[in-house]
């Protein structure tokens, strides 16, 4: 078998190739999660979370795929087992349980915020410990879908009326947007 010569380490490629399995454990779990609450949902938002949440699941099974093939370019072998994502993952599932349209919304605004923090980290040692600058730029991409996911689901749960200033009532720690 040809030996894997891409400037890094078998050390620096290991790290990568773990930090990145466990990225795809909670992509999966996150994708379940989701797929879930798009079937549960009920109540005034239905169609809009459904519909909502069908798009979300279209785009993390995108990128899974993408994940798991990121894995195999570095020679690594993805996860691909119900029991692997659950060890390796850091969501919480929460099984046998109905929640609210709101409590949906918030659970998976929270799980999206742990992936972005799981992110950041690993970004950080992709660049400062394993010198793999390829893969901190591709889940750097993939920290920005999942703030842009959690932004749309944070919306749900915001109020809306704005004061005369444009700011958003109850809300003192942004500025005035007409300042
Ligand atoms: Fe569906």
């Amino acid at each position: 078998m040809p030996k894997i010569n891409i400037g890094l380490s078998e050390e620096q490629r290991h790290g990568v190739i773990e930090l990145l399995n466990r990225d795809l454990a909670d992509l999966y779990l996150l994708l379940i999660k989701t797929k879930k609450y798009h079937w549960d949902v009920i109540g005034p938002q239905f169609r809009t979370l459904h519909e909502l949440w069908e798009e979300h699941y279209n785009a993390l099974t995108i990128s899974i795929d993408e994940t798991a093939e990121r894995v195999r370019q570095l020679g690594g072998y993805p996860l691909g087992t119900a029991a692997g994502f659950i060890e390796y993952g850091s969501l919480k599932e929460h099984p046998n349980d109905l929640p609210s349209a709101s409590e949906m919304v918030a659970r998976l605004v929270q799980d999206h915020e742990q992936v972005i923090r799981n992110l950041r980290e690993d970004i950080d040692k992709c660049g400062e410990q394993f010198h793999d600058e390829g893969t901190a730029d591709f889940l750097t991409a993939k920290m920005e879908e999942h703030e842009e996911m959690a932004w749309m689901l944070r919306s749900f749960l915001e109020g809306e009326s704005l004061d005369p200033s444009g700011r958003r009532v109850g809300d003192e720690t942004m500025p005035a947007v007409n300042a």
